[in-house]
């Protein structure tokens, strides 16, 4: 069977402690697809940033993301990654205050560390980050059996599991 044209793009979306305690309601935004709520160790935010390995900031921001519980979200909607970055604003929160109030850093930011939230900059990076929090997950198999539900609107939010459910695994719970 040929895969179904891709209509949605997944990306890895990180609600960081400072904001964990006033969560957003972004559901009209963005379709959940995959939520956990966990506690990062230091060793597991140090593997999560990697990438800054040596720069300055990083260990405030290790000790920064294992002080409390983070929200880590699989979201989907066309241009996820692009859109997800656009409504999280810019990385500089001081900055960001004044050049984009609107977005969140621009309004729950309290400093370039404490800045609410991470988004994945590319598919790569969404590919890899998805993998570090939802291993069981396999982007690949979402697209070719879960997306049409979604590009359908056959989804629901469960405000339990914080993520969207098809009706069909609904149907399928209570038969
Ligand atoms: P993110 O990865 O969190 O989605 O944001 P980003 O791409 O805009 O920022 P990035 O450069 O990848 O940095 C990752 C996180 O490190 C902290 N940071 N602190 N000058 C500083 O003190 C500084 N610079 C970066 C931020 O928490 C940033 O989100
Ligand atoms: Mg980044």
């Amino acid at each position: 069977m040929m895969r179904a044209l891709r209509k949605l793009e997944l990306t890895l979306a990180i609600l960081k402690p400072d904001v964990v305690a006033h969560p957003h309601i972004l559901k009209q935004e963005f379709f959940f697809v995959r939520s956990k709520k966990l506690i990062l160790t230091p060793t597991r935010a140090k593997e999560f940033y990697k990438e800054h390995d040596g720069k300055f900031f990083l260990n405030r921001l290790v000790s920064f993301m294992s002080s409390g519980p983070i929200w880590t979200h699989i979201l989907a909607r066309e241009n996820a990654i692009p859109e997800w970055r656009r409504i999280m604003g810019p990385t500089k929160v001081l900055k960001t205050i004044h050049e984009a109030p609107e977005t969140i850093r621009g309004r729950f930011g309290l400093t370039d560390t404490r800045n609410c939230t991470h988004g994945s900059d590319s598919p790569e990076t969404a590919a890899r980050e998805i993998q570090f929090f939802f291993p069981e997950f396999s982007i690949d198999k979402w697209h070719d059996t879960e997306e049409t539900h979604f590009c359908n609107g056959h989804v629901g939010f469960d405000e339990d599991l914080c993520q969207h459910v098809s009706f069909q695994d609904v149907s399928d719970a209570i038969s």
